[in-house]
């Protein structure tokens, strides 16, 4: 193809239009303008000049026309010699509104409105539309009107069609040298790089992204605060199972078996075991969440119901991250029965939970949580606070609201709140609280040790900071994973 064009400009110096070009020697158009950009490559063997021009082309809709005739002219064949009820043809004819008013327009049928029947209004029709759409397709001229007309009617487009002129450059040769993109050490070695032709620079060539790792933003935005959490000298729980029993979920937070988070609605029960070992449960520590619930104890009385070993032993897929801080204290307790001597943590963690609810814009089956917690001696509600001022601070977030909450597990409890600036209102962030002595003094924590703990969505930062108002754009199975890679923020340099 390349000689064919080259012997060409040689023999007649120019070709005038590539569209005839390709024509003449039966080639597709696209082809020849291929061969052209291989030749352009080589230097300046050719010169080139693009021209465009503007195109009628048939759409869908005018292939149909072209074949089966046009909507009204349809609807006119449909139409039973004695007429047909309007009723049956609105719901047997598609687009049956537009056909009809074309037709009505140019007195090809009519309706009887006291009978509701749609008659043939004349013997014999004749199809202009169709007629037109197949002389456009021969190459004729159509008047404007008509143009702009089929149009609004997206039987036609318009499109530009790109062609282009073709002339000898200065260095045109029907000898066409491959010219090297690269200098290799074995030109230089063997000296050929002397003979040898290179390819200029294309300094308007974009470049090409580096090959690297993208992170999704909810993982950017979990290692920004697994980040702050480091800063302040927190270490990581490990959250590695998803499918907890209910005993770690609830019952050890001295959350009581009737409180309704526990009921299905909230709750996904695993039913494949429904049970977990009651062995992987600490025996003397399960009965000692029992008193405390059933009796209570160091000044508390408790619920006051019959607890149930069976419903503290139901699986299911945590609810919280509460659960995995639950087991960590219960570990903390027991080293510091071990060794006699308790030594104060800092905990976080950032990972999955599940809860049966109603899925909309903001909400889905599973979201991140993100979980810190202090343990130390005499930790007050003040300490709380201050935590939470310099944990947000870290993120940006100076302004900081408290209003009274209610958890089963902490008391005081406090929700968080932050003002917003583009939603221009204060938005909840946050929730948390000192966790009970019912909750710790089961465990075997000393009783002057408090705990003070937070929790708060990975979800919620990650769509204010992408600006997404639709959690589906950021999880599930509708996710246009291509964000995650057009998004310079999520991409992570490589090193
Ligand atoms: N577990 C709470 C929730 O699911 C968050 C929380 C954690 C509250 C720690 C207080 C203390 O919303």
């Amino acid at each position: 193809m390349d000689t064919l064009l080259l012997e060409h400009i040689s023999a007649n110096d120019v070709v005038s239009d590539t569209r005839a070009f390709a024509l003449q020697h039966g080639k597709d158009h696209q082809e020849v303008v291929g061969a052209m950009k291989s030749v352009q490559s080589l230097g300046d063997v050719i010169a080139t000049k693009e021209m465009s021009e503007e195109k009628w082309l048939l759409t869908d809709e005018g292939q149909k026309t072209l074949q089966a005739g046009s909507l009204e002219a349809r609807l006119f064949q449909q139409i039973a010699s004695e007429g047909s009820s309007l009723e049956e043809l609105k719901k047997s004819f598609e687009g049956f509104s537009i056909a009809f008013g074309k037709a009505s327009s140019k007195k090809w049928v009519s309706l009887d409105k006291a009978s509701g029947i749609v008659k043939r209004a004349t013997e014999s029709i004749v199809d202009d539309v169709q007629k037109d759409l197949e002389n456009l397709k021969l190459g004729e001229k159509l008047p404007p009107k008509t143009l702009d007309d089929y149009k609004k009617r997206k039987l036609i487009e318009k499109r530009v069609e790109k062609f282009y002129e073709i002339c000898k450059g200065p260095g045109f040769s029907l000898e066409t040298e491959k010219l090297a993109t690269d200098l290799t050490s074995e030109m230089i070695a063997n000296g050929s790089w002397k003979q040898q032709g290179f390819k200029g620079y294309n300094f308007s060539a974009k470049g090409r992204l580096p090959d690297s790792g993208h992170l999704h933003p909810l993982m950017k935005v979990r290692s920004e605060f697994r980040q702050i959490f480091l800063e302040m000298g927190f270490s990581e729980m490990p959250t590695n199972n998803f499918v907890e029993s209910s005993f770690w979920n609830f019952d050890a937070l001295f959350q009581p078996q009737q409180h309704p988070a526990r009921d299905a609605h909230d709750t996904f029960f695993v039913s494949h075991p429904a049970q977990c070992n009651k062995e992987l449960i600490p025996g003397d520590y399960m009965e000692r969440v029992k008193k405390m619930h059933s009796e209570g104890g160091s000044g508390s009385i408790g619920y006051q119901y019959d607890w149930s070993e069976e419903e503290a032993l139901k699986n299911l897929l945590r609810t919280h991250t509460t659960a995995v801080s639950s087991r960590m204290l219960y570990k903390l307790a027991e080293t510091t029965k071990a060794t006699g001597e308790f030594k104060p943590v800092k905990l976080f963690s950032i990972d999955r939970v599940f809860r049966n609810e109603t899925l909309d814009a903001t909400h889905l089956a599973e979201f991140h949580q993100i979980e810190g917690l202090v343990a130390d001696y005499n930790l007050t509600l003040g300490n709380l606070i201050g935590m939470l001022y310099e944990f947000f601070n870290k993120l940006g977030i100076k302004d900081l609201r408290f209003k009274p909450a209610y958890n089963p597990y902490t008391e005081p409890s406090m929700e968080v709140f932050s003002f917003h600036p583009g939603l221009k209102k204060w938005i909840e962030i946050g929730n948390s609280g000192v966790f009970r002595p019912e909750m710790l003094i089961p465990m075997g924590l000393p009783e002057d040790v408090s705990v003070i703990a937070w929790g708060l969505s990975l979800e919620r930062p990650t769509m204010i900071k992408y600006k997404l108002d639709n959690i589906r754009d950021l999880c599930g199975h509708k996710v246009n994973l291509q964000m995650v890679y057009d998004n310079p923020l999520c991409r992570i340099e490589k090193h």
